[in-house]
């Protein structure tokens, strides 16, 4: 899906969400529960000059797991390793990897859920007990030799993390799941990203960015660039509401953040299944869509505005959907609320 608020990350958002990205937890916005325990782990960590447990993030694209990955490593004062799942093909490459890394560090794999199964029970031993084992010869000559590995800590991070396998789950003595941020978290977050890419923005400006960035800083990053490009051709270079609505209308993302893609997703429940309950399989092949993608990437944020329901017979809209399009096939686009 090419399309502008799809959380995937781009080329574009990559060399800017470097320059953007928080180094220390006090830095960091949003994500309260997490970064409080993160605090007392990793203080108990360097207070006891150990490395740090293990760690899993889960949740939707987009909502900074990178970066709180690479605030862990700041934190405990070490190097961090990034990769991810789809990277490493080989059992090989994996013990590689491991074996690469000094004493503390941090390994980051990024949708580790992808990872294939021989390249994961390398992981195993080497969470479990800082080792290899390593395969010596063929057949019947064949021996196995265990390789000592640095004390690292493994961050993992996935957007579906019901297709890990029991036995790499149970190996994370963190398990921590992302939320999508408020609307407020989101305008500090635009507010901080305007200073460092040296655009100048109101209050007004960077809520309107922010209610439609459904609830994601990758999106609030993505929508920001954008606009910014309209203030500078259109306006005086100043980001204000006017500016970031004028922008985001022809951009086509809506007042709370919905675009193209989630309106067909709607609008397919309620005309062809008469408001569901429909089945996942069913809605993505009448949208021609992956039922993975319908699931991790579209459905969440509808879920959680309320928008639609699961239920064990399939997915249903609700009447918070209809009132919102409603306004809008009623010609009310224009309407700011
Ligand atoms: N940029 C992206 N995510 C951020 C966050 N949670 N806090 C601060 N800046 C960010």
């Amino acid at each position: 899906m090419g399309r502008l608020i799809n959380t995937d990350i781009t080329e574009e958002d990559k060399l800017t969400e470097d320059k953007l990205r928080p180094q220390r937890l006090s830095e960091y916005i949003g994500q309260e529960k997490i970064k409080e325990m993160m605090t007392v782990y990793i203080e108990a960590a360097k207070k006891r000059g150990e490395p740090l447990d293990h760690v899993l993030f889960y949740g939707p694209p987009g909502l900074g797991k990178t970066t709180l990955s690479g605030i862990i490593a700041n934190e405990m004062g070490v190097n961090i390793k990034i990769t991810s799942g789809p990277a490493i093909e080989k059992p090989g490459e994996m013990a590689a990897i491991l074996n690469n890394l000094a004493e503390g560090d941090v390994l980051f794999i990024d949708e580790i859920h992808r990872l294939n199964r021989q390249v994961e029970e390398v992981l195993y031993p080497a969470m479990e007990d800082f080792a290899i084992d390593i395969l010596l010869g063929k057949e019947a000559g064949a021996r196995s030799v265990r390789l000592d590995l640095p004390h690292f800590t493994l961050v993992g991070a996935t957007t579906r993390v019901g297709m890990l396998t029991a036995p790499l789950r149970d190996r994370f003595g963190v398990v921590q799941k992302m939320e999508f941020y408020t609307p407020s978290e989101l305008c500090t977050i635009v507010k901080r990203s305007a200073r460092v890419l040296k655009v100048g923005i109101d209050d007004e400006g960077a809520l309107r960015i922010a209610r439609r960035s459904r609830g994601t800083p990758r999106l609030a990053n993505r929508l920001l660039r954008r606009v910014r490009d309209f203030a500078e051709v259109r306006y005086d270079g100043h980001i204000t509401a006017d500016v970031a609505d004028y922008a985001l209308d022809i951009l086509d993302v809506d007042k709370i953040g919905l675009d193209q893609n989630d309106r067909e997703y709607l609008i397919c429940i309620m005309d062809k299944f008469g408001g569901g309950p429909v089945g996942i399989d069913t809605l993505a092949a009448a949208l021609s869509e992956d039922a993975g993608t319908l699931e991790d990437v579209i459905e969440p944020y509808l879920l959680m505005n309320g928008l639609i329901q699961r239920t064990p017979r399939g997915r249903i809209v609700t009447e918070h959907a209809y009132a919102h399009l409603g306004h809008e096939r009623m010609g009310q686009q224009s309407l700011r609320f």
